[in-house]
């Protein structure tokens, strides 16, 4: 049997979802409405459109076509504007740790992510060289709760699905990796991520004892 680990980026490599906020926000308040944090859970691993839909739905602000393409664009260069300054000091704690366990143990790794910004930030925060493979964004038809995401990234590592790992911080990044039929590890809060088989605040209370013992088993 051959492992294969599949990570969520946003949450879960690096801490993302405060930029996402801050450009989702700048955009309802521009739209004359509030955009709280705790609505911005919602947000998470859930795709730049759908997330400009459940803004709309917040604010009860329609939009015409011409509208929505133009608001998606803006967030977006607001968000590209925040992720220009991003160093290796927004990855977090003993993400590289682990990854490079993984590496120097030849297990291949994946990237499993919604954004379709996802590659200039690995290589920003000098982690792209950990991937084997990168499904985002632009690889996939169907968002997450869908499987197709993690199915995708499973395929191009050559593993079969039952023997890949997801790390996930969203509960419908879980969702996907158990239709998936995947060992899910959720990275947060555990009140929230309910349905993952495995709990953690974050990487640095997973030994890499752990680590070995899912390789193995
Ligand atoms: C996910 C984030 O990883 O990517 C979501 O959790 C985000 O909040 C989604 O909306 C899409 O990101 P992007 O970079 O393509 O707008
Ligand atoms: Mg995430």
């Amino acid at each position: 049997m051959k492992r294969g680990f599949i990570f969520d980026l946003d949450g879960v490599i690096v801490d993302t979802a405060k930029y996402h906020y801050l450009a989702w926000k700048k955009l309802a308040n521009e739209l004359g409405f509030e955009f709280t944090k705790e609505q911005n859970e919602l947000f998470k691993g859930v795709s730049r459109k759908r997330c400009l839909e459940i803004l709309l739905e917040i604010g009860n602000r329609k939009a015409t076509q011409e509208e929505f393409d133009t608001w998606m664009i803006e967030k977006n260069v607001d968000y590209l504007e925040y992720i220009k300054k991003m160093d290796q000091s927004e990855i977090l704690p003993d993400v590289p740790k682990i990854l490079q366990y993984l590496k120097e143990n030849n297990i291949p790794i994946a990237l499993g992510s919604a954004s379709k910004n996802a590659q200039p930030i690995l290589e920003k925060v000098g982690l792209l060289h950990y991937f084997d493979a990168i499904v985002d964004g632009n690889n996939v038809t169907k968002a997450k709760p869908d499987p197709e995401v993690f199915l995708l990234a499973a395929k191009h590592l050559n593993v079969a699905p039952t023997d890949c790992v997801v790390f996930e911080d969203a509960v419908a990044g879980i969702e996907a990796a158990n239709r998936a039929k995947m060992i899910s590890i959720g990275i947060g809060d555990k009140n929230v991520l309910t349905e993952a088989q495995f709990n953690f605040v974050d990487f640095t209370e997973i030994s890499l004892d752990f680590i070995k013992e899912i390789i193995d088993n």
